[in-house]
């Protein structure tokens, strides 16, 4: 595949500096909850700008022990019907109802007025995500709307390392927020995720959650449902070592992003959700909308033989859609009807060079005929 539609890369300084880290650990036996965590953790909340981070297994684990500290048992959860499974699943596993609300084609996220007409007596809380790594204009007004209605705020930032909304980080406005390090994304751990927070009660419950529900480390006390959720010290060791290079990674994204902005413009193909801003998002994933009418697999099969990986859409299907969420799936959802229906993603990696993106560009120009 000439432009394959992501691939992760290693320097080989940072492959020495992983393998040192890790082999510290071997030698001083701590293999779990040790300095590399605690350390990651430490790094992490002061690239967020915020007071705790809590180190975890996943991005699903990091959801669920959050929701789990906020309690929801019972009640309902606000969630974008546009996310992907594990958003909605973490509420299911935390044992709340998850209920869902429209997305903006503007920012692919949910929506202020989708999250409005959702609200009942019942509402716990209300999950955002910053899809592909854009993060919402409209997320100070909902966290403003959340604030007055007495319910959390969670952000789910699994895509969204470093991004940012008038220049601050996109960990500001939620009570807490979640990250995966799943090697897909823009900083990987191998896999493992991050639970950021300024409450230091909420950091305190993550914690509980994470270690099997345990009131200390050293303990066999129980005091609440929790789970193995542990991040173990080789990944933190690889967490750490791509912490260091999340700034570079986001340059060279928007450096691939802003050649495909040109070049779009240039041929006239493809329109992009106005939230996708290259000083703002991180291009987890770079988002375009495909003319009405066109066929996005033959479209994607036309790329694949021009050597161009279009990567999963974020997303193919909204959550209402899928099987499993049938018992919640009520209502008409039009904005994430379009949104899945109508998208693609071009392949952003830290391989790609500006030149890769041109020749995407050209192809697309030259394939989206045999996609109508
Ligand atoms: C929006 C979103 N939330 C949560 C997750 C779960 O993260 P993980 O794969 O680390 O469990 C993902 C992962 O792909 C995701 O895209």
């Amino acid at each position: 595949m000439r432009v394959p539609a992501a691939s992760i890369v290693f320097s080989e300084h940072d492959i020495a500096d992983a393998l040192s880290r890790i082999e510290s650990s071997l030698r001083s036996g701590q293999l779990t909850l040790g300095q590399h965590g605690a350390a990651f953790e430490e790094a992490f909340a002061a690239r967020c700008g915020r007071k705790h981070a809590v180190a975890v297994s996943s991005g699903t684990s990091a959801i669920e022990i959050a929701l789990r500290s906020f309690a929801i048992e019972g009640k309902e959860v606000i969630v974008p019907d546009n996310t992907f499974f594990a958003t909605a699943a973490a509420v299911v596993h935390a044992g709340g109802t998850p209920v869902f609300a429209d997305a903006s084609v503007d920012s692919l996220a949910v929506s202020l007025e989708g999250i409005r007409a959702k609200f009942t007596p019942n509402t716990a809380g209300v999950i955002v995500v910053h899809i592909g790594g854009i993060v919402s204009p409209e997320l100070p007004a909902i966290a403003a709307e959340c604030k007055a209605r007495g319910v959390f705020l969670l952000c789910d930032a699994a895509h969204a390392h470093g991004a940012t909304l008038n220049g601050l980080d996109a960990s500001t406005w939620g009570s807490a927020s979640t990250y995966s390090f799943y090697p897909t994304k823009v900083m990987t751990s191998g896999e493992g995720g991050m639970i950021v927070t300024d409450d230091e009660a909420l950091a305190a419950e993550a914690r509980v959650y994470r270690d099997q529900g345990k009131a200390g480390f050293t303990s066999n006390f129980h005091t609440r449902m929790g789970n193995n959720w542990r991040m173990s010290e080789v990944h933190a060791a690889i967490g750490l070592v791509q912490l260091a290079r999340l700034d570079e990674f986001i340059a060279h994204r928007r450096m691939i992003a802003a050649a495909y902005e040109a070049g779009l413009k240039r041929e006239g193909v493809l329109t992009l959700p106005s939230a996708q801003r290259l000083d703002e998002s991180n291009f987890y994933k770079f988002v375009a909308y495909l003319p009405e009418g066109v066929d996005r697999a033959r479209l994607k099969a036309a790329m694949r033989e021009r050597e161009v990986g279009l990567s999963g859409e974020v997303y193919e299907l909204p959550l209402h859609a899928q099987p499993v969420f049938e018992p919640w799936a009520a209502g008409s959802y039009p904005g994430a009807d379009e949104v899945c229906s109508r998208q693609v993603c071009l392949p952003v990696s830290a391989r790609m060079t500006e030149d890769d993106a041109r020749y995407v560009v050209e192809s697309l120009a030259r394939c989206l005929p045999v996609g109508v």
